[in-house]
C-alpha cells in the first residue's frame, strides 16, 4: 500500500477539519479528492506530506510512518500544494536547479531537462516564473513535485484556476503520471473525477461519505432508476406494472413512458422481455445515467 491513513483527525481550536478519516491508495492508483470548499482536503494533505502533524490517527506513506519518520516519507512525495508557492523572481530552469539541489540529485542538469521536457516547458524554460501564465505555473510547480521521482504524488486542487485548454493539458499530464506513480489529488470538480480517477474519495465537513470505484459510486446511491421506453403501439399502464421491478409506470405522450424501479435492479432485460411476450415493438429503451454531481448531492446532503 502507498498510503495508508488510519482514523486521521485534525483539530483547530474547537474545530474538526478532519475527522476520523480512513483510506488506503495503492501503487499506480489515480484516487481523486473530491468535497467542497472547507471539507478538509487540503489538511488531509498537509498531515500525509508531514507537513502538519495529525491530532490523532496514523499515516504511513510507502510504509514509514509521517510523524515517525517524516524526512523518508518527503522523500517518496511529490507534493503540489494549493497555493503553489514558487519564486516569482527565479527563472524556470533556475528555479528547478535550486530545487534538484535540494533534493541532492547527482545528475541534477539531465534530471532539470528531463522534467522541463515531461511538463512541457521547453518554450517556457528562461522566462522568469512571475512571467508565466497560471497553467504554466503550474506546470512548473509538477515539475518540481516530480524532480526526485516520488513515488507518490499529493496535488492539492492542480487544476484550480486553469482556462479550459490547459485544464486539458494538465489532467492529460496527471493521467500519464498516474500509469507509473500513485496520484492523490484533490478537486471540487465532478467532472475532474470522472475524467481522470481510478477512485473517488468523497469528504464533506472533514468525514469520508464515500470511498468507492467510480461505476460503483454511481450504482451504490439509493433511489430509483429511471428507464424511458418507446413502444411502437400503445400500450396499458396495468400491463408495464406487472414487469418485474417496476414500480411505477407515467405515460410521455406518443406511446413513451418512463418507468421506475429500485436503484438495485435492472429492469430492461425484463422490459425486453414484457416487448416481446406482448409482440410489442421496442423503439428506443434508455436508462438515466446519474452523474457524480447527483451522487455527491445525495451523498452530502
Ligand atoms: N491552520 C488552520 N487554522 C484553523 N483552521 C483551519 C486551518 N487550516 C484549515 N482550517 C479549517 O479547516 C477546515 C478544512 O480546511 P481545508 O482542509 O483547507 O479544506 P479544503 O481543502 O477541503 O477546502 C476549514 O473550515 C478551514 O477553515
Ligand atoms: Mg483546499
Amino acid at each position: 500500500m502507498s498510503v495508508r491513513v488510519q482514523e486521521l483527525s485534525k483539530v483547530f481550536g474547537t474545530q474538526r477539519a478532519v475527522d476520523q478519516v480512513s483510506f488506503q491508495a495503492r501503487e499506480g492508483e489515480i484516487l481523486g479528492f473530491l468535497g467542497p470548499n472547507g471539507a478538509g482536503k487540503s489538511t488531509c494533505m498537509k498531515i500525509i506530506t508531514t507537513f502538519i502533524p495529525p491530532t490523532a490517527g496514523r499515516v504511513e506513506v510507502c510504509g514509514q510512518d509521517v510523524q515517525a519518520h517524516p524526512l523518508a516519507v518527503r522523500r517518496r512525495i511529490g507534493y503540489l500544494p494549493e497555493t503553489n508557492p514558487l519564486y516569482r523572481d527565479m527563472y524556470v530552469r533556475e528555479y528547478l536547479r535550486f530545487i534538484a539541489s535540494l533534493h541532492r540529485l547527482k545528475d541534477a542538469r539531465t534530471r532539470v531537462q528531463a522534467m522541463i521536457e515531461q511538463t512541457g516547458l521547453e518554450r517556457e524554460q528562461h522566462k522568469r516564473i512571475g512571467a508565466l501564465s497560471k497553467g504554466y505555473r503550474q506546470r512548473v510547480g509538477l515539475a518540481q513535485a516530480l524532480m526526485h521521482d516520488p513515488e507518490v504524488l499529493i496535488l492539492d486542487e492542480p487544476t484550480s484556476g486553469l482556462d479550459p485548454n490547459q485544464l486539458v493539458e494538465i489532467r492529460r499530464l496527471i493521467r500519464e503520471l498516474g500509469r507509473k506513480k500513485t496520484v492523490i489529488f484533490s478537486t471540487h470538480i465532478m467532472q475532474e473525477v470522472q475524467a481522470l480517477c481510478d477512485r473517488v474519495l468523497i469528504i464533506s465537513k472533514g468525514r469520508i461519505v464515500a470511498n468507492d470505484p467510480i461505476e460503483r459510486l454511481q450504482q451504490r446511491i439509493s433511489g430509483e432508476r429511471q428507464v424511458t421506453v418507446t413502444f411502437a403501439q400503445p400500450v396499458r399502464r396495468e400491463a408495464l406494472l406487472k414487469i418485474r421491478h417496476v414500480k411505477a409506470a407515467s405515460e410521455l405522450g406518443d406511446n413513451r413512458w418512463k418507468l421506475s424501479a429500485d436503484g438495485r435492479h435492472d429492469i430492461r432485460p425484463e422490459v425486453f422481455r414484457f416487448a416481446v411476450h406482448q409482440k410489442l415493438t421496442l423503439l428506443e429503451m434508455v436508462q438515466e445515467q446519474y452523474s457524480v454531481e447527483d451522487v455527491f448531492q445525495q451523498l452530502t446532503r
